[in-house]
């Protein structure tokens, strides 16, 4: 029997313009129609006065706005709590103005050779080192990316991420992926000395050499700091390609560095249309005007629910896409706020899937909460929904209207907001205009100036992760490694005190 052939289908517009920025066409995000159409809202219709307990008023963020105000002035200033190791970890703010597009055009050329060479190429990281350039390449690129031919990936390599956890079937299973296949690497670790990523390192280093020798040298890139850590040194000494996280910004503000531009453009994703992007929501974020600047109303918003007693943000999206980037404000946002008990949790969820899960919970749980959705206006594709003459589900009234899936999940956000807001959940909706470079560089700065003005509403350092330490110290103890052993005695005392629990099922 033969297979399927899609008939009914237009062809896949995700896969054509994979094909096209491989040939190297470039969006045109310098004309006034794309910038027009280009534009990122923030809706705050379903946010205030909701039904029920702890909601929040208009009168609650304007009360805020002089203390917002006063936060920007400080930022930009570089004043305040923001200084990691006596560095202002504000770098990330000009960084759109900085880069050059020598810079760019620099990476591109180590990426193009070394995408010629190689079939996969594997990104090593964890946290900053790791969200943002799978979110943002699973943001712009088809759902089956690797199982597609070469030449409908644009001529890009397959792209693996590890490093990002410590489990051997997850990797011995990534591995299976790449036997057989020339093999390009970027570790990445500001640090250099993250266990995970080192570990990941370790295995997929020994693999090349083994199958290289001293020429699998030119099949690793390490994107590091640029003078100092265990990365840095090894990379000198066997002259691996290597590319810079600079002092000034942390990991989870550097998709725009080095760590994230490698391994997008290693993808064909056009970072000057990214850089582009991350532009103009500089230029958009730096005004005075409040309510025409969505970080500081966003950072308003979200420290009032706090004030209000809300403890977690449920940010949900309809796109399967966008829901990575979702998972990059999990990131985000908690490692930055939640110091000294401050802080939302987020909680990432692709609707309508979660809607059928923890739906029941945001419409009718604890009122702790609030939502944030990341509404995709325009999918990649339209897919009509067919007419049916037995009419079993009810449904022909989409298709005699001639409505499609895409306007279909478009209610998957419009619905729950609605329902959610009578529920008692303020919410907020980001609408994305489309799924390309530009818009993800426009959303991430807006993100990142927000959760830098919550620093200073809230009163502490959101620049730096002394929580994530904590855990190191207490897996090194754990793991008996030298220079711990002190750590690992005061542990197993702690541990010895306790009372064992254990519920053994028989
Ligand atoms: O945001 C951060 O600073 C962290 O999430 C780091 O990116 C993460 O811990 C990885 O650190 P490194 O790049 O030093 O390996």
């Amino acid at each position: 029997m033969e297979g399927a052939k899609l008939t009914d289908f237009r062809e896949n517009a995700t896969i054509i313009s994979q094909i096209s920025r491989g040939r190297d066409e470039k969006n045109r995000f310098y004309t006034a129609l794309f910038r027009e159409e280009s534009r990122i809202s923030l809706d705050l219709t379903y946010m205030f006065d909701t039904p029920g307990v702890n909601s929040i008023s208009k009168g609650d963020i304007e009360a805020l706005i002089p203390r917002v105000m006063q936060a920007q002035k400080m930022l930009e200033n570089g004043e305040g709590d923001i200084y990691d190791a006596n560095i202002a970890m504000t770098g990330w703010q000009n960084l759109p103005e900085e880069i050059s597009k020598g810079h760019l055009e620099d990476i591109k050329s180590v990426t193009d050779a070394l995408s010629r060479e190689i079939d996969a190429f594997v990104s090593l990281g964890i946290g900053g080192s790791y969200l943002g350039i799978e979110a943002t390449f699973r943001a712009l690129t088809h759902s089956y990316f690797n199982q597609l031919p070469r030449v409908k990936r644009g001529g890009a390599p397959e792209i693996y991420f590890l490093g990002q956890n410590m489990d051997p079937d997850y990797f011995r299973d990534t591995l299976d992926m790449l036997e057989g296949k020339r093999i390009g690497v970027n570790v990445i670790s500001k640090s250099g000395t993250t266990t995970e990523t080192a570990i990941a390192f370790r295995i997929i280093r020994r693999l090349i050499e083994k199958n290289w020798g001293e020429q699998g040298s030119r099949f690793i890139i390490v994107t590091t700091d640029k003078s100092k850590g265990a990365l840095k040194n090894l990379s000198d000494r066997k002259g691996y390609c290597s590319f810079v996280i600079p002092d000034n910004i942390g990991g989870r503000f550097s998709v725009l560095t080095d760590v994230g531009l490698v391994g997008l453009a290693m993808a064909n994703i056009d970072i000057e249309e990214f850089v582009a992007g991350f532009k103009r929501m500089r230029n958009i974020t730096m005004s005075d005007d409040f309510w025409r600047n969505p970080s500081l109303v966003h950072a308003a918003a979200r420290y009032a629910s706090w004030l209000k007693g809300k403890k977690i943000e449920v940010v949900a999206t309809n796109s399967s896409s966008l829901y990575p980037v979702a998972r990059w404000m999990e990131q985000l946002f908690p490692e930055s706020e939640g110091h000294k008990g401050h802080g939302l949790w987020v909680s990432p969820s692709l609707y309508s899937e979660k809607l059928h899960a923890n739906g029941q919970m945001v419409q009718e749980g604890e009122r702790n909460m609030i939502e944030t959705f990341l509404l995709l206006r325009e999918h990649d594709n339209r897919l009509e929904i067919p007419y049916d003459k037995d009419n079993i589900d009810g449904l022909n009234f989409l298709a005699d209207k001639g409505l499609d899936m895409n306007y279909v999940n478009r209610k998957v956000v419009e619905g729950p907001a609605y329902a959610h807001y009578l529920g008692g959940v303020p919410n907020m909706t980001i609408e994305i205009p489309r799924r390309n470079a530009y818009n993800l560089g426009q959303v991430y700065y807006m993100m990142e100036k927000s959760v830098a003005i919550s620093g200073y509403l809230l009163g502490h350092n959101p620049f730096v992760q002394p929580g994530v330490e904590a855990y190191k110290k207490a897996m090194f103890g754990l793991l008996g490694k030298p220079g711990f052993e002190e750590k690992a005695k005061e542990m197993r005392e702690d541990i010895e005190k306790l009372e064992r629990i254990k519920v053994n099922a028989r």
